[in-house]
């Protein structure tokens, strides 16, 4: 039996020493369980109390697939050469080139990869750098919510606030720029947008970009947008934030490799816009990372000049979306086909006939995960929502019939009630 030592329940003598952005004295001692902690201890539950029942997981918001084999076969022998084993500072001007040529086939935006381009080791870590370059304490950065967290949180690091824009049904889970206040405004550094929307799967219309164009040229902020999800898009040809008139002139687009090329661990992505802001986050970038491993940067490379990829990984997570739609709204769920993204994002059942009720998503994701074996991820910051992901493993399309037949099944028997 293993005992607890003194010296595993007594702080360390640094305890003290932690900053206060991650909690100070009190860092690692927090008794707060978060949402996906939650799942995982439910799932934990299901699987110990019904064993021979399968898991029905849309809970994962990760591609299922491997990076496509052409892609895999240019790391291959990328990974051999001599010239790719050292630092790759900024970036090797193979993938800023081919991002300047996706960029203007895919969207008809030209951009000097020189200057306008800058890759980043996955997206996310240019949300953590780019409140490097604006945020001084006081300012602020409108992030919608639910969405994507990483600027925020760095923002508050640096001592700036974020302003919080709710993406509701009533406006087409789109932020109100109207509704937020003059003071706000006064203080606004950066307001991060991001289309096709995790979770939402909306879209943004052009109009909406303009509008908000002409309110960071007025108001005097800048925009990021975060174009995590761009390939994966279902009505028509995707839009960038960069094609909308202005648009270079205000902000950044964040582009990644991980969904619309199945390269989630691979960590490749590129900010692309206006050259003062790229050259910031190319600064910044600098202090903090010596760049991706030139290979993979050269396999990316060769993944931006092929978009049979990026096509073929749409028509997957569309067709999934369209069984996973259907067999959702004949179990009484409110849902259509989201605009983009491998995400479906429904309100939450308010309980079921036999008696159950839930407050919030997360009481009846964890009924869904116990009871149901069925896995989901709640969203309760602006209204109460579930998300189902498609990104659920199944080699064939019998497996998917398969699963969401086994889907519909379980769900129908619990006879939800959603009003
Ligand atoms: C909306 C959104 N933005 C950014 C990211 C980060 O993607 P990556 O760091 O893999 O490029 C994700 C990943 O889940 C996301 O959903």
């Amino acid at each position: 039996m293993s005992t607890v030592t003194e010296a595993q329940t007594k702080d360390p003598y640094f305890q003290t020493l932690f900053a206060e952005r991650i909690g100070g004295a009190n860092y690692g001692k927090s008794t707060e369980i978060y949402k996906f902690e939650k799942i995982k201890r439910a799932k934990r539950r299901a699987l110990q109390s019904h064993p021979d029942r399968q898991l029905l997981d849309f809970g994962i918001g990760e591609n299922d697939s491997m990076a496509d084999e052409s892609v895999r076969r240019v790391m291959q022998q990328e990974i051999n050469q001599p010239e790719n084993r050292g630092y790759a500072d900024n970036g090797v001007k193979e993938y800023k080139d081919a991002a300047a040529r996706f960029m203007k086939r895919r969207f008809g935006v030209s951009l000097d990869p020189d200057t306008q381009i800058n890759h980043c080791i996955g997206s996310k870590p240019a949300y953590a750098m780019l409140p490097a370059c604006f945020i001084n304490p006081g300012d602020v950065t409108m992030m919608t919510v639910p969405g994507y967290p990483v600027a925020g949180t760095h923002t508050r690091y640096y001592g700036g606030e974020v302003f919080r824009l709710p993406l509701l049904a009533e406006n087409d889970f789109l932020p109100d720029l109207d509704s937020v206040p003059d003071d706000i405004y006064r203080r606004t550094k950066m307001l991060v947008l991001n289309y096709p929307n995790s979770p939402t799967g909306r879209l943004a219309t052009p109009e909406f970009f303009a509008k908000a164009i002409a309110l960071a040229k007025e108001k005097e902020f800048i925009i990021v947008h975060d174009a995590a999800h761009i390939l994966l898009t279902f009505d028509g040809p995707p839009t960038s934030f960069l094609q909308v008139p202005g648009a270079m002139d205000v902000g950044v687009e964040v582009h990644s490799m991980s969904k619309g090329y199945d390269m989630i661990g691979w960590r490749m992505g590129f900010v692309a816009g206006h050259e003062r802001i790229v050259s910031a986050f190319a600064d910044v970038k600098d202090n903090s990372d010596s760049g991706q491993f030139i290979a993979t940067q050269k396999a990316a490379a060769a993944a931006l000049d092929d978009d049979s990829i990026p096509e073929r990984i749409n028509a997957k997570y569309k067709r999934r979306m369209e069984k996973l739609v259907g067999v959702l709204t004949e179990c009484g769920f409110d849902c259509q086909m989201p605009g983009g993204t491998y995400f479906l994002y429904t309100p939450a059942p308010t309980g079921t006939e036999s008696g159950e009720k839930f407050d919030k998503a997360e009481d009846a994701t964890r009924f869904l995960i116990e009871e149901l074996g069925v896995v989901t991820v709640p969203w309760d910051d602006a209204g109460s929502y579930l998300r189902f992901s498609v990104t659920y493993v199944a080699e064939t399309e019998a497996d998917e019939d398969a699963l969401m037949a086994e889907t519909k099944k379980r769900l129908s028997e619990a006879r939800f009630v959603t009003a």
